[in-house]
C-alpha cells in the first residue's frame, strides 16, 4: 500500500512528499539528528563503507536531501558525487552546506526524479539513497532507472528504515516511533503529518527479504544486507 502525507488531498505521492520536505527542510538535519539521537550519522558511515573498494568512483546519491550522504561520500571514498532530489528547499540546504565546505567542485546537486533519472545508461560507478526509496510514488520504476544509469559490475547502496521483530525492544520502538516522534517532530518543523506519514509509511514498506525481491525485479542482485541497531534501519547492497 502507497502511503501518502497529506491524506486529505487529491494530487499525486510525488507532489506531496516534494511539498513535505519543501516544508520540512530548514529543520530537517536538526531533526534527523535530535530524534535519531545522532545514530543515522553511524548508519550513513557504514553505508558509504560498503563501496570502499573502488577508487575515486562517480557516485549518484538519488534523493539526496540536504546532502548528508553526498558529503560523506566524498570524505570516506575521495568520491566525485552527483546528488538529485525532487525537493528544490532541500536542495537549497545541500547547496549551502557543500559551499560552506568548500566541496563544490567534488559534489553536484540539482534536480531530479528517481523515477525518469536525466542520465545516460551505464554511467555511474554506484547509486546510493539512505532514507529515500520509501518516499517513491512507484518503487518499482525507481529503482529500474537507478538500475539503468549504473555501469555493469556498478554497485547500489540503499539505507532505509526497517522494523525491529525482538522483544521487548520491538515494542519499546513502535511507541517511541508512532507515538513520541510525530509528537516532537510535529512541534519542531511545524508540519505534524510529515512526521505521522513516517512511521507510517515505515510499516507499510517491504523490508529486509521483500526489499531485496524488489531490487531482482529492478534486474540488481542483492549482495549483503546488514541490519543496523536491531533492526530500525537495514543497509542493502546489490550489484548491476
Ligand atoms: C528523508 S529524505 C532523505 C534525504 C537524505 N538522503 C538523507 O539521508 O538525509 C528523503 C528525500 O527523498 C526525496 N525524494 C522523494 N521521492 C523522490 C524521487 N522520486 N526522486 C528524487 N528524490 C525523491 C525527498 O524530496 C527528500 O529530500
Amino acid at each position: 500500500m502507497s502511503v501518502k502525507p497529506y491524506k486529505e488531498e487529491t494530487s499525486s505521492k510525488k507532489q506531496q512528499v516534494a511539498n513535505m520536505f519543501n516544508n520540512i527542510a530548514g529543520k530537517y538535519d536538526f531533526l534527523n539528528h535530535f530524534l535519531s539521537m545522532g545514530i543515522d550519522k553511524k548508519w550513513r558511515k557504514k553505508a558509504i563503507d560498503l563501496l570502499k573498494d573502488l577508487k575515486s568512483p562517480h557516485i549518484l546519491d538519488v534523493a539526496t536531501g540536504t546532502g548528508d550522504l553526498a558529503i560523506m561520500a566524498h570524505k570516506r571514498l575521495g568520491a566525485n558525487v552527483t546528488g538529485v532530489d525532487i525537493s528544490t528547499q532541500m536542495l537549497k540546504v545541500a547547496e549551502k552546506k557543500i559551499y560552506e565546505k568548500g566541496l563544490e567542485t567534488f559534489i553536484k546537486v540539482k534536480e531530479g526524479d528517481s523515477e525518469s533519472l536525466p542520465f545516460e545508461d551505464n554511467t555511474f560507478d554506484a547509486v546510493t539513497v539512505a532514507f529515500g526509496v520509501r518516499n517513491y510514488e512507484n518503487l518499482d520504476k525507481g529503482l529500474t532507472e537507478m538500475a539503468r544509469v549504473l555501469k555493469p559490475g556498478g554497485k547500489m547502496v540503499i539505507l532505509e528504515f526497517s522494523r525491529p521483530s525482538a522483544f521487548p525492544f520491538k515494542q519499546l520502538y513502535f511507541f517511541y516511533f508512532k507515538h513520541m516522534l510525530p509528537f516532537f517532530g510535529g512541534v519542531i518543523s511545524k508540519d505534524k503529518a510529515a512526521y505521522e506519514y513516517l512511521p507510517e509509511s515505515v510499516l507499510n514498506f517491504p523490508d529486509g527479504e521483500a526489499f531485496d525481491a524488489e531490487l531482482k525485479k529492478a534486474g540488481m542482485k542483492p549482495l549483503k544486507r546488514e541490519k543496523q541497531t536491531l533492526g530500525i534501519a537495514t543497509i542493502y547492497l546489490a550489484k548491476k
